[in-house]
């Protein structure tokens, strides 16, 4: 709770300090536009890049777009009329070409540098602009690794009586699973959902093992590819209080001891403490002694998930390292206040792909 507040105050400063930085090099300063401040995992990634700036004595100035495409796109127009040095945005509306080109012409008409930060941009939009970068993650490494957590956990030894999973309360061979997915059009969400279901299901086969979607799971077909796992999850976009109501709506229409739900694979770890919040009120996950426990999954290793794992409350989760993103998108501002290229040295550096400046930071299993 008391990290929570000082998270909230940083923000909370940041988003009225000008120039946090102090007075900044040579007149640089960065403009960084936020999705939404109330997004937890980037409120960290906002209080470090906020330390690391002024650190560096960097002036910058963060803008929340409160989930507001229109909004994000005045304050940089904003932002270009005053003179910024760095458009490091976090763009509303993912998954829109018109979207992102909009903000590519802006910033080109205004020869400023953009970053693009978090929520990804296509290879065509990055290309499109000599003078832009994008920094993230490899959207389907942090699948593969939460995949990889979830068969690890049901593997476990001591998870086993006999032939059978403890966590296969039907024992039908098929964990039941309940999918918290983030938002359309995200490519962190995407790769999240299809390649955690996929990775742990090749690494059970051998047991004799599967993930399968819960009959508590929407079926969204055709929204995404026909594969069996993509279409079928509950519609959380990023947020606990949302996953909390999709949660005891799906409680409410199936018992936890049936069979019908036996896992949560959750695209962040806001969802899971969500669904967590509604499995509490079940009796369930309270990390009581002899309480029951539905395993759950998330990603981003936020401060509340790594206590509800050390309460016993969640199962697992992917470090998504904000702390090292901050520390990227300094090095890319310090080469523009510094009058180099804003990618200069990047390749050297980072991990970028090839053919695109994207820069992708890497994940790990928390353990
Ligand atoms: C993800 C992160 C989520 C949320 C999302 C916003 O990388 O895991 O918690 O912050 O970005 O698009």
């Amino acid at each position: 709770m008391k990290k929570i507040a000082f998270v909230l105050a940083i923000a909370m400063i940041s988003a009225t300090a000008a120039f946090a930085g102090g007075g900044g090099e040579r007149g640089f300063r960065a403009d960084a536009f936020w999705y939404s401040f109330a997004d937890t995992f980037l409120a960290s990634v906002r209080a470090d890049m906020t330390a690391e700036f002024a650190r560096a004595n960097l002036a910058l100035q963060h803008h929340d777009a409160n989930n507001s495409q229109t909004v994000l796109v005045d304050q940089i127009r904003t932002a270009i009329t005053r003179g910024t040095s760095v458009l490091i945005v976090n763009i509303v509306t993912t998954g829109s070409e018109d979207a992102a080109m909009t903000i590519v012409n802006m910033a080109r008409d205004a020869n400023v540098p953009l970053l693009w930060f978090n929520r990804e941009v296509s290879n065509a939009v990055v290309n499109s602009y000599p003078n832009s970068v994008f920094v993230g993650t490899d959207a389907d490494e942090a699948g593969v690794m939460q995949g990889q957590a979830i068969a690890d956990f049901l593997l476990r030894a001591d998870n086993w009586t006999g032939a059978r999973s403890n966590f296969d309360l039907n024992g039908d061979g098929v964990i039941n699973y309940i999918m918290l997915r983030g938002e359309h059009g995200n490519a962190e969400a995407f790769g999240r959902t299809l390649h955690s279901v996929t990775t742990a299901n090749r690494l059970l086969a051998a047991r004799g093992l599967r993930l399968a979607p819960s009959p508590a799971n929407v079926n969204h077909s055709p929204m995404y590819a026909d594969d069996g796992i993509s279409n079928f999850f509950l519609y959380a976009n990023w947020s606990a209080a949302i996953a909390n109501d999709l949660m005891n709506t799906a409680l409410a229409a199936h018992s936890l001891t049936s069979g019908a739900i036996e896992l949560i694979v959750a695209n962040n770890d806001d969802a899971a403490l969500g669904a967590i919040s509604a499995l509490n009120g079940h009796g369930f996950n309270t990390g009581a002694a002899g309480a029951g426990y539905i395993p759950v999954f998330g990603v981003d290793a936020t401060a509340a998930a790594q206590e509800a794992i050390r309460a016993g409350r969640m199962t697992g989760t992917i470090l998504q390292d904000g702390t090292e993103m901050a520390r990227t998108v300094l090095f890319l501002a310090r080469n523009i206040a510094e009058g180099r290229p804003m990618n200069d040295g990047i390749a050297a550096r980072f991990n970028v792909d090839s053919g695109v400046a994207k820069i992708r930071v890497p994940h790990a299993i928390f353990n």
